[in-house]
């Protein structure tokens, strides 16, 4: 019997490209996949635990699930991703609803231990003892607790980093990343989003932020062998895709030793990170050659070697030991996107110290200075958008320290910036070392003045963009557009409406716009894509920025014109005006323009045009398509 599981997405692109990954997989083994949970048989959430808040969801989702699980003991519970390599079997002591438990490094084990749960569950419950159970009027039914983990386990442990060697075991999660499906067909069924993909390069994080639990959950940093990713990306160009963004905890510390590469079965494996060769210096890696592919050169490579990709973008960059030869290739290579975002965390000294970050504010600012001369052409169309992160209430933080954060954010001068109240975090460095000590009252101030001054910061960086004629990614018909048409047939033919007007989001959100498979529902931070409310903190979940990171006000449109299937020639041009379409330019700013006459919105939904801005808003701007 073919089962239906729901797949929940908590966190960063990471997770949810492992979430496609496994998707894929599980499909290729005969699950479907459904966006109601009330009709699944198997239900996973891929988790975060960068922040507090993330967790408790999950937390919520599964005492929800244990009180389901008292009237449908067959039902399958999975947890995926960071929380289930953060807890361990302590998760399954405390749920045991949850039946299979599995980390982020070793999700190419799910689909097998999945299926290893349904069968156990079938033998932890017999027939008689389930109809038993199922005739028992509910208030009368044993404690849920009672009724067993099918006990599924798969964690990393920190394993990851005991091995030193490069010659590690065979790395199977790689096998998940090679083996992944791509379809044409799924992805024109997604329209404008199923043109856009994510490709990663690099798995874990060495640097070890005293407040960050992403070293312990995803392990040591590990790079993919370069001829896999250049594949994958090509693979990605046949089916479709034209728009890669690459993913990496720090992307640009990317570094493959071909000299050191180890082969299993014919498989070039990943290879963990060498910090040596990661060096301050400007001028680039001096090991660069025949023998290390850096990450300018695998920036390159696929920008040569796959020119159907017309736009390449990477996230997130880490401040320290980023090179001239990156921001060259960069300049020199006109599908790569001039964007960039580059956490500074803070503005204070002394705080960048505590958080273990390795650079100070003059050598943060002097490389934006640096990024800025060799990316910054708005003469030419192509401005550089930097997009920052920002954690305030920090243990210790002072007054003074906030002010130098607020003086830092206007020299970096984001687009967009997203802020975050210091969660402490079992595991990390910071929790046994410092004590949690700026009061919530305090932490939500800062938080709330932070968000104000990057709307206005916010507001003069887009006020650069006015009269400029730049390329854009259209991802669909704006939502509001398609909701006035809806409610416009609606109305005419007698019919009730929901609300018609998206809520008004005056501060920075984080929300993406890529494309979920079919029935796989993606939340940031608890809150359901595509609906709901949000605010900054606690938004987007771990250390890789959301790249098609939608900001404030038009966040709705956006997220709808990413809606797979959505803004097709079904949405007819109506007589309250002409259809107005959803883009992206390559810095990653909303850009709004109204449909041509004579054309179809499928004409151009996932097509590259031109246009020119007429109007800046905060967050998103407003013009004319000018040519294609
Ligand atoms: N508390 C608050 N914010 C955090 N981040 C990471 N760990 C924490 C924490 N413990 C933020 C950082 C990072 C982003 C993904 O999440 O700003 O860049
Ligand atoms: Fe790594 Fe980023 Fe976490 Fe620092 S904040 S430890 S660089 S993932």
């Amino acid at each position: 019997m073919a089962h239906n599981v729901y797949l929940e997405t908590f966190g960063c692109q990471m997770n949810e490209l492992d979430s496609e990954l496994v998707t894929s997989a599980m499909r290729g083994m005969g699950y479907q996949f459904v966006s109601d949970p009330a009709k699944a048989q198997v239900v996973l959430y891929n988790t975060c635990s960068v922040r507090e808040h993330a967790e408790q969801k999950v937390w919520s989702r599964l005492g929800e699930l244990a009180l389901r699980k008292a009237r449908e003991p067959r039902l399958v519970v999975g947890v995926m991703g960071c929380m289930a390599e953060r807890e361990g079997e302590k998760l399954l002591k405390r749920m045991p609803v949850v039946d299979v438990l599995v980390g982020p490094g070793e999700l190419d084990k799910l689909p097998g231990l999945v299926d290893n749960a349904i069968r156990t569950r079938l033998s932890l419950l017999d027939e008689k003892e389930t109809q038993e159970l199922l005739a028992t009027p509910e208030n009368e039914r044993p404690d849920v607790s009672l009724l067993l983990s099918a006990g599924q386990v798969a964690l990393a442990g920190q394993t990851s980093r005991r091995s030193a060697t490069l010659a590690a075991a065979q790395d199977t999660l790689e096998l998940l990343d090679l083996s992944r499906a791509i379809s044409p067909d799924d992805l024109a069924a997604k329209g404008g989003a199923g043109r856009a993909a994510y490709v990663r390069i690099t798995r874990g994080c060495n640097k070890f932020c005293t407040y960050c639990v992403v070293p312990f959950t995803r392990g040591a940093e590990v790079h993919r062998p370069p001829q896999a990713i250049v594949d994958e990306c090509k693979k990605l160009a046949d089916a479709g895709v034209i728009e890669v963004t690459l993913l990496g905890q720090t992307v640009n510390h990317y570094r493959f030793e071909h000299g050191a590469s180890v082969s299993v079965g014919g498989v070039i494996q990943p290879q963990k990170g060498r910090a040596y060769g990661i060096t301050n210096d400007p001028s680039g890696d001096p090991h660069r050659g025949e023998s290390v592919t850096t990450f300018a050169d695998l920036l390159h490579m696929i920008h040569e070697k796959v020119p159907a990709i017309k736009r390449l973008r990477f996230v997130t960059s880490f401040p320290r030991s980023f090179g001239n030869d990156i921001l060259q290739v960069m300049r020199d290579s006109p599908r790569m996107c001039r964007y960039l975002h580059v956490p500074a965390q803070t503005g204070s000294d002394r705080l960048l110290k505590l958080m273990n970050r390795q650079y100070n504010v003059g050598e943060y600012l002097e490389f934006l200075d640096r990024a800025r001369s060799f990316l910054h052409q708005p003469e030419i169309g192509r401005p550089l958008t930097l997009a920052g992160d920002i954690i305030v209430g920090f243990p210790t933080e002072t007054e003074d320290d906030f002010e130098a954060t607020k003086v830092l954010m206007r020299k970096a001068a984001y687009k967009n910036c997203y802020i975050f109240k210091y969660s402490p975090r079992p595991g990390t460095i910071a929790i046994d070392k410092f004590e949690d000590d700026v009061p919530d009252m305090v932490k939500r101030r800062r938080n709330a003045e932070l968000l104000d001054l990057q709307d206005v910061i916010g507001k003069e960086v887009m006020a650069e963009f006015a009269g400029l004629t730049t390329d854009v990614f259209v991802t669909g018909v704006s939502k509001r557009q398609g909701r006035l048409t809806k409610a416009r047939i609606a109305g005419e033919q007698g019919l009730e409406m929901g609300h018609v007007h998206s809520h008004a989001h005056t501060h920075a959100v984080a929300a993406t716009t890529t494309a979920k498979p079919a029935g796989v529902s993606l939340t940031i931070g608890g809150k359901k894509l595509g609906g709901g409310d949000g605010n900054n903190d606690d938004d987007r979940g771990c250390a890789i920025d959301a790249a098609s990171t939608i900001v404030g006000v038009e966040r709705e449109d956006e997220r709808d014109a990413m809606v797979p299937g959505r803004g097709g020639s079904n949405t007819p041009p109506t007589a309250a005006g002409p259809i107005q379409m959803s883009s992206r330019t390559d810095g990653d700013v909303i850009a709004f323009f109204d449909l041509p006459q004579g054309m179809s919105p499928d004409d151009l939904i996932g097509t590259i045009v031109k246009f020119k801005v007429k109007r800046c808003e905060p967050l998103a701007l407003h013009g004319e398509m000018v040519g294609p």
